[in-house]
């Protein structure tokens, strides 16, 4: 028997059709899908925390309200890929607790520190735009709520983005001291932009299985060749320098060719040795113990009013 709904869920899959919570589903699809929603989920409230560090000392009024909406944009995103996951079955103290024990993963990419203001443009133009890249196919996404979240999410990742770019454009366009400090940001978010792919498809363990259940729909190589292939020109015209001497545009098949990836420290990272990973998980811990009254609170609250209604 469940042989036969195996296949009728690939037929399903296979139809383009929308798999929903109460849908039977193979308990691998499940699992791969806790495991990458709450990833997402965490990389978002993670993310918040390189770019507040600059809320305080945005340089004007203007790049601090949208700095501002971006971050809360960004605890939004975390709070509806919670609401996705719970759909699977799980709850969101477990999830969270798995951040804060160090045993889910988030992206690598928040375990950077942005000692400039140049980082935030750096930050919205490469890794949202890299965001972007990787997120718009997971509207097409084979599960229905994860699938829907990501509309609303890619629109305003789209938003992010751009202020990133325009921001670098500014510093870009600015003086020589505002150029040199564009140019060192994206020296340092470049090689951590194109690792956040992940691995190369010959060593990415989950690749093959979620292509044949919709959840993936490019690799993790052509998600990284396509960014590079647009953000090279965009750099030309900011007249800045990608900081790959082997980066080269092919001819014959219309593609930037470009120097290998340092996988080790990409893996250092995944291992908790990144520049800032052991700062991140404090923040989140100080976080979360810094509002338990507020959840207490709640808690009470909604108790109270359940006790009165039925009075
Ligand atoms: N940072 C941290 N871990 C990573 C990264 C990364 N950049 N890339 C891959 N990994 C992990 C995977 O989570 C997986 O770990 P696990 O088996 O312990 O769960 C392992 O490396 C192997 O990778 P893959 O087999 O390629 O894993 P998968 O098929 O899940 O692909 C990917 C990875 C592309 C990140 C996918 O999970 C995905 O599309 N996730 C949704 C998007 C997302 O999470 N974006 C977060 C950053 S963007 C932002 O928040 C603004």
């Amino acid at each position: 028997q469940e042989a036969a709904l195996q296949g009728r869920f690939q037929e399903r899959v296979d139809a383009e059709e929308k798999i929903e919570p109460r849908d039977w589903m193979p308990e691998g699809y499940r699992r791969t899908l806790v495991r990458q929603i709450s990833q997402h989920a965490h990389s978002e409230i993670v993310g918040m925390l390189p770019e507040g560090n600059w809320i305080t000392r945005a340089p004007t009024l203007r790049r601090k309200v949208a700095l501002l909406a971006k971050v809360q944009d960004e605890g939004g995103h975390g709070l509806y890929l919670y609401s996705a996951a719970e759909t699977l079955g799980v709850s969101r103290d477990e999830l969270v607790g798995q951040l804060l024990s160090g045993k889910a993963k988030y992206s690598s990419i928040f375990n950077y520190p942005t000692p400039t203001w140049a980082d935030i443009g750096a930050i919205g133009w490469l890794v949202d735009g890299a965001a972007i890249m990787n997120q718009v196919p997971l509207c097409r996404c084979s599960y229905g709520p994860y699938a829907r979240a990501m509309v609303r999410i890619c629109r305003e990742e789209s938003f992010h983005q751009r202020q990133g770019y325009e921001l670098m454009l500014a510093l870009a366009q600015g003086t020589a001291a505002q150029k040199r400090m564009a140019q060192d940001a994206l020296n340092r978010w470049w090689w951590p932009s194109l690792m956040m792919f992940g691995p190369s498809d010959d060593q990415s363990a989950h690749s093959a299985q979620n292509m044949a259940w919709k959840i993936k729909r490019f690799s993790n190589d052509e998600l990284r060749q396509r960014f590079v292939d647009a953000t090279v020109p965009q750099a030309e015209f900011l007249g800045l320098t990608i900081p790959d001497p082997e980066l080269r545009f092919n001819a014959e098949t219309g593609h930037y060719e470009f120097g290998a990836i340092d996988w080790t420290e990409f893996n250092e990272i995944l291992k908790g040795n990144g520049p800032c990973n052991r700062e991140r998980i404090e923040a989140r811990r100080k976080a979360w113990d810094d509002g338990a009254w507020v959840r207490e609170a709640a808690v009470a609250h909604a108790t109270k009013r359940k006790q009165r209604a039925l009075k």
